[in-house]
């Protein structure tokens, strides 16, 4: 077998290039914005479990319950945000420290709010992290990035959804 220069032989080790059909700026942009996306979506997420631990007040049972479903949906949906930012070649941000700069939705409120307010941060929280799938959308499309506005369009439709939900326990 005849030997190949290392020089010959560079390139077909390791990983190939990522070639998809998508451009290395466009799956920069994309996975910045997912970035953002997941760094709203876990800090909405915990917000939303720290309200399930502390609601108190007469709505106690409604409230606890109904944030046991939003913190797991949202829980869910944190994996493929960040495994489609992997699917297009960038590290997913992990960290509190990169949450908090990334993200859009205020970080949890240290001390429990009355029961409405939590209700009232959430619709906000919802409404924040809409605006950013939204922001991004164009992005994806312009791009041809089929399978993240289609994650886009699954993640706007639950906040959209859930805030109208939260925001209805607020109207008279
Ligand atoms: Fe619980």
């Amino acid at each position: 077998m005849a030997k190949t220069s290392p020089k010959a032989s560079a390139g077909r080790t390791g990983a190939p290039p990522i070639n998809i059909g998508i451009g290395e700026k466009d799956r920069a942009a994309i996975a910045k914005g997912l970035s953002h996306l997941l760094a709203d979506t876990y800090t909405l997420y915990l917000t939303t479990h720290n309200f399930h631990w502390n609601v108190t007040g007469p709505m106690f049972n409604t409230l606890h319950v109904m944030f046991m479903t939003q913190y797991t949906e949202l829980w869910a949906a944190v994996d493929p945000v960040a495994e489609r930012i992997r699917s297009l070649g960038h590290p997913a941000p992990g960290s509190y420290a990169q949450f908090s700069k990334l993200a859009s939705v205020p970080d949890v409120p240290t001390t429990p709010p009355k029961a409405l307010e939590m209700v009232r941060i959430l619709v906000k929280g919802h409404e924040a992290v809409a605006r950013t799938a939204r922001e991004l959308f164009p992005v994806a499309d312009k791009a041809d990035d089929q399978p993240t506005a289609d994650l886009l369009t699954q993640r706007l439709t639950v906040h959209e959804q859930t805030a109208w939900m939260l925001r209805s326990l607020l109207e008279e």
